[in-house]
């Protein structure tokens, strides 16, 4: 159809991150990361599933390098683990990590498919956690001497590189709630584990501009959600905690890079203006660098009302939609136009600021072993709910679905499947799906 007409050059991607697909937990000299020691916690993922053997990539990369290339990708989305390269997080470097990545990068270049790396997908060297992880600054500097060794080894290839994925969700999931690893249920106190990581950004930046080729595009990739009011609460107390969340989970990560400054957080309570002094003199300046591209992963929209109980911490509740949406396996409603309105709020929002934008991940969750019409009917609506961005006036450059396989879903284990390719876990059988052959045709339809 029409919708589905984008220009010659938009890119067309699919992602992973690594400690998601690749296994080998123990190879090669990789060091432990904070999820090789969460999953171990009893109770912390469904079932006591782990990453150590995941989709076994480490060994397969000939093999599912292969399937992007019958996908037609014209780009490739993975992440890079921390601890297989500095196995400490800091000070010796493993080659053998560093070999791994080199084959892939190359092996991506012979398909025609762009390697687009994420330097942190949440598998934080486990020694550094040891210090503090991301509550600690020193973090953000070893993120920074991190992103410096990958780009002398990768750096003469890579032409798009992404520093963080999600720092929201790490920070939430990860250091506020517990549910994701490291498991620290710090709630409101995680917060300077923002702006570490942010500043970890900036610092990745710059290492990135001085040891990249001189084309290198660097971006983030933030989990943004358009908040929404159920229309039978919508009451000033319900606008100012819908403000308070869209503060918290979008304005926190956004305004910094794209404006230099945070959003103002003491306004709903969330923060004293100087975070009790977690943000140095010039820190914005190192995190608001020009920014090649804005990297969105985009789910769904989040419901909020005001708090049942303010004096329970946080300034808002998480709410359910009146409307009867359609579902994912996770329970996700399946909102395609809440793309659009986030897309074009976005630039509405930051105009000229806002630099290109990029989808970086979007996808969905669907039973195994149906037709799989649920998952095409998902990604239609959302490439459609770009396209209709794009009309007006946002410049969306690219689309990188989540995921080529299915893989580790964290704290749920193996049992949200997110892949176009359906992996068989006991004997790593990769089956494209019939949305592996609509995304195909899709791509196909879009060349010249
Ligand atoms: C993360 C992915 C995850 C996906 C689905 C994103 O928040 O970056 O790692 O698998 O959502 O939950």
């Amino acid at each position: 159809t029409d919708l589905l007409r984008f220009p010659a050059d938009f890119v067309w991607g699919a992602s992973t991150a690594a400690y998601q697909i690749e296994g080998a937990a123990e190879e090669d000299g990789k060091g432990p990361s904070i999820w090789d020691t969460f999953v171990r916690r009893p109770g912390a993922v469904r079932d006591g599933h782990t990453g150590a053997v995941a989709c076994d990539h480490y060994h397969r990369l000939d093999e599912d390098v292969a399937l992007m290339r019958r996908l037609g990708l014209d780009a490739y989305r993975f992440s890079i683990s921390w601890p297989r390269v500095l196995p400490a997080g800091a000070g010796r470097v493993e080659p053998r990590g560093l070999d791994f990545y080199d084959r892939l990068v190359d092996a991506l270049l012979d398909a025609g498919i762009e390697p687009t790396p994420t330097l942190f997908h949440w598998d934080l060297p486990q020694a550094l956690e040891d210090e503090g992880g991301w509550m600690v600054r020193d973090t953000a500097y070893r993120f920074g001497e991190y992103a410096a060794v990958v780009a002398e080894r990768l750096g003469d290839r890579v032409r798009r590189w992404i520093t963080l994925n999600e720092p929201f969700v790490h920070m939430s999931f990860g250091y506020g709630f517990g549910v994701h690893a490291p498991g620290r249920a710090l709630m409101l106190d995680a917060l300077p584990v923002a702006h570490h990581q942010l500043l970890g950004h900036g610092l990745a930046v710059a290492a990135l501009r001085a040891g990249a080729r001189p084309d290198a595009q660097v971006l983030i990739a933030n989990n943004c959600s358009p908040v929404r009011l159920r229309a039978d609460a919508a009451s000033a107390a319900d606008r100012l905690a819908a403000d308070a969340y869209d503060a918290l989970h979008n304005r926190l990560f956004n305004d910094p890079l794209l404006l230099g400054r945070y959003p103002d957080l003491s306004a709903y309570g969330l923060a004293d203006p100087s975070w009790g002094g977690v943000v140095q003199d010039d820190d914005l300046k190192v995190i608001a660098a020009p920014l090649d591209g804005l990297g969105v992963n985009y789910y769904n929209p989040t419901w909020i009302t005001a708090p049942a109980d303010p004096a329970a911490g946080l300034p808002f509740d998480l709410a359910e939609p009146q409307e009867a949406y359609r579902r994912t396996a996770f329970d996700w409603p399946v909102v395609p136009d809440g793309l659009t309105e986030l897309l074009v709020g976005l630039k509405a929002g930051y105009g000229d600021a806002l630099p290109p934008v990029w989808i970086t991940e979007n996808g969905c969750s669907e039973p195994a072993g149906v037709d799989d019409r649920a998952r095409i009917d998902y990604l239609a609506g959302h490439v459609g709910a770009v396209a209709r961005a794009r009309e007006q006036g946002v410049d969306v450059r690219g689309y990188f679905t989540w995921s080529l396989l299915d893989n580790f879903e964290w704290a749920e284990g193996y049992h949200q499947r997110f892949g176009l390719v359906e992996v068989d876990f006991e004997t790593q059988t990769r089956t494209p799906r019939a949305s592996f052959e609509w995304y195909r045709a899709l791509i196909a339809a879009q060349r010249p």
